[in-house]
Order: structure tokens, then C-alpha cells, then sequence
């Protein structure tokens, strides 16, 4: 059978995608296709997908350095631009990785994405993480870089300058945060000369970051969820056993139930109706495109909303434990719990 004639997963003309406007003026799709495969699937796969995705209505494409398939989802971008997608339509964000913060690597580190992604601009370029800390590919979660750092924030900005400068240059049309939390935000707001038009954090229905919505919504700063389906498959070394399984939800399973859908479409309705823009990752046809549709029709309810916004368990599930730079300390430390940089 021919996918595309499938209704579950026939493609959809781009422009019925909602967009949400930044400070900037420019617009960005509010469902994105995440570009993570993790240890599951293979580059290969992850570009092949994202070929698949622009071919049927995908505009919105996350990448990141890290992620090693950056060159591989290039050539993909490449050849839709020639195939007719004009190169205006399509969001592509990239990451700088937490080993490049220094001054003179920022900007090699962001024409290394932009030659591998065969482009010659981003739409979006984020910090990776707020903390010069790196580990290689798929370690356990104790492993910590000997020279691992705290948040200083004036290196944070002498990276974030960097980025402005890459505004300057026309490279980067957008810069924004990843993993920030309130307190960090509040001093880069305080000192930056371009203010981050995004912030990416996780955000699913057990893990809602309130405040740190809230907040970026205040700002004009547009929230990006990541994890928007609480990444069911993540692998087997970042769960742990307090992990609550959102798509298991009873609230999200009877709503799923009232709309004919799996509760995962559920979770990104949620997360644009709730007025964020959301990064899910599959390689599924049948799920990617379910993803994109979930925005197109059967809106939740004011009550279901009401219903799922009290389903908050505070279940952070990106810890970040690889990026902790002293003995003694617990994935807590990251997250400025108090309303406090955590100290050195
Ligand atoms: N900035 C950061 O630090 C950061 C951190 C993490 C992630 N991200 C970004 O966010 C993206 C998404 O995060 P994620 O992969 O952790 O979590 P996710 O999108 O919440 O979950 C992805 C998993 O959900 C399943 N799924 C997707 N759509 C589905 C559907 N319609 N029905 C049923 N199952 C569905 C997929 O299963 P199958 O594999 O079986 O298809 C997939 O493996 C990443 O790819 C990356 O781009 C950014």
C-alpha cells in the first residue's frame, strides 16, 4: 500500500501548519521534527525521515551538532530546496555543543553546521547547554569530564556575544538558550544586546517547568518543548525508577480515547494549545505525520486542558547528570532549584 494515500499518514500542505511569531518578526512552525536517534536509529535513518517529513508538509527540522547526523540530513535539505521547497519556508535550528563555548570556536563550530546542513544561514542557533561540559557518545550516566565547570555566567556570555556576533554576520538569522532555568535567564537577560527569541527546555504533560514557561512566555521569548511525548523510548541508562510514563496517563489515555488518537497526539496538542512550539522525534512515518496533524483538528477541550495542567509530577527526565562538575553533588544541582545559581 502506497503510505501517502493512507489518511493516517498522508501529507499535509505546509502553510496549514500554525506558526508563532517571534520578536524578531520572523515565524516558526509550531511542530518541529526532532533529529535525536540516540543509540536507536541510525543517521541514516534520522536523514531519511527528515526527507520523508519535508516531502509531507514539515517545515521545522531540530538539529544539532552533537547529534553526528548533521551531515547527513544536508544533503536532504539541499536537494528539497532544488525539488521546489523554497529555502524561506524552512526552519532549520542547530546547537552549539557544550565543547565549543570558548570565543574562537564558536563561529567555526557554527559554519561547521552550516556547511554540514549545506546551508547558509540557521534559523535558530541555541547553547546547547548552559555549562562547558562535555562526555563522548552513550556513557553511563556517573561518567563526568575531568575538566568539567559550573555556570560562570560571564564565560556564558563571552559564548552569548559570539552568538550575537553570528547574527551580525547574517549566519544566524535567531539565537536562543537550551536547558536554562530562570535565574540564568533573568542575568543573560539583564546582559545580552540581542535577547534570546527562543528558549528549548523539556515540556511534557508530568514535567509542565511552570515558572520557567511562564516566564519565557513574559519575556517574548518563544518556549520550544522538548521531549514532548516524555521519550518513551530514551534509553535504559537515563530512566530511573521514579520516571512516570505520560502516554500511560490515565487523563491523557481517556482523552486519547475521546479522539480516536494514541495518547502521544495527545501530548502535543497539549503542548501547543498550551502556546509552545514542540520538537517530537520519530522516524515512523505513521507517528511523524500523526505528530504534524495533531494541530490541524480536534482541539482539546477547555476542560481537558484544565485536567491536564494538573497533571504536573514534576518528572524532569533529561537530568543532565553527565554535566555535574564537583564530587558530592546530585542532577538537582543543575536546575538552580531555589530560584539560585547553584554555587561552584
Ligand atoms: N535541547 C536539548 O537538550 C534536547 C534534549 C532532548 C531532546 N531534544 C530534541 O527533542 C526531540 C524529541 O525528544 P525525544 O526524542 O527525547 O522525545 P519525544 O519526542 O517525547 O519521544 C520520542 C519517541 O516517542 C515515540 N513517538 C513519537 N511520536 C509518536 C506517536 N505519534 N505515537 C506513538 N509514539 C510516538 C517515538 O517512538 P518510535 O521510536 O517507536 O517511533 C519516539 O522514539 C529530539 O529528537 C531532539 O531534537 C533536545
Amino acid at each position: 500500500m502506497d503510505t501517502k494515500n493512507n489518511s493516517a499518514a498522508a501529507g499535509v500542505e505546509p502553510e496549514q501548519v500554525p506558526k508563532k511569531a517571534l520578536y524578531t518578526g520572523d515565524k516558526i512552525p509550531v511542530v518541529g521534527l526532532g533529529t535525536f536517534g540516540s543509540d536507536r536509529y541510525s543517521g541514516g535513518q534520522v536523514a531519511a525521515a527528515v526527507k520523508d517529513a519535508v516531502a509531507s508538509g514539515y517545515r521545522h527540522i531540530d538539529c544539532a551538532s552533537v547529534y553526528g547526523n548533521e551531515h547527513l540530513i544536508g544533503p536532504v535539505l539541499k536537494e528539497a530546496v532544488k525539488n521546489g521547497v523554497k529555502r524561506s519556508e524552512l526552519w532549520i535550528t542547530s546547537k552549539l555543543w557544550n565543547d565549543k563555548h570558548a570565543e574562537k570556536d564558536v563561529l567555526p563550530a557554527c559554519k561547521s553546521s552550516l556547511r554540514d546542513l549545506q546551508l547558509e544561514h540557521l534559523d535558530l542557533y541555541l547553547i546547547h547547554w548552559p555549562f562547558p561540559n562535555s562526555h563522548a557518545k552513550g556513557v553511563s550516566v556517573s561518567s563526568r569530564d575531568p575538566r568539567a565547570k559550573p555556570y560562570i555566567h560571564e564565560n556564558y556570555m563571552r559564548t552569548w556575544r559570539q552568538l550575537e556576533k553570528l547574527v551580525d554576520l547574517g549566519l544566524v538569522r535567531n539565537i536562543g538558550t537550551s536547558n536554562m532555568t530562570v535565574p540564568k535567564l533573568k542575568l543573560l537577560l539583564r546582559d545580552s544586546r540581542i535577547k534570546p527569541a527562543c528558549a528549548e527546555m523539556e515540556l511534557h504533560p508530568h514535567f509542565q517547568q511552570e515558572e520557567l514557561f511562564n516566564f519565557t512566555v513574559e519575556q517574548g521569548i518563544v518556549p520550544i518543548g522538548y521531549s514532548p511525548i516524555g521519550s518513551p523510548k530514551r534509553p535504559e541508562r537515563d530512566r530511573t525508577p521514579e520516571d512516570t510514563v505520560d502516554i500511560e496517563d490515565p487523563v491523557i489515555v481517556k482523552i486519547a480515547g475521546r479522539l480516536k488518537v494514541h495518547p502521544a497526539v495527545v501530548c502535543i496538542k497539549w503542548g501547543v494549545q498550551r502556546g509552545g512550539v514542540v520538537i517530537p522525534f520519530s522516524v515512523n512515518r505513521e507517528k511523524y505525520m500523526s505528530n504534524l496533524k495533531a494541530v490541524l483538528s480536534g482541539a482539546l477541550t477547555k476542560e481537558e486542558m484544565k485536567e491536564l495542567s494538573k497533571l504536573d509530577k514534576n518528572c524532569r527526565l533529561v537530568k543532565g547528570q553527565v554535566f555535574l562538575w564537583k564530587e558530592g553533588q546530585t542532577w538537582e544541582d543543575l536546575w538552580d532549584l531555589n530560584g539560585k545559581i547553584s554555587p561552584p
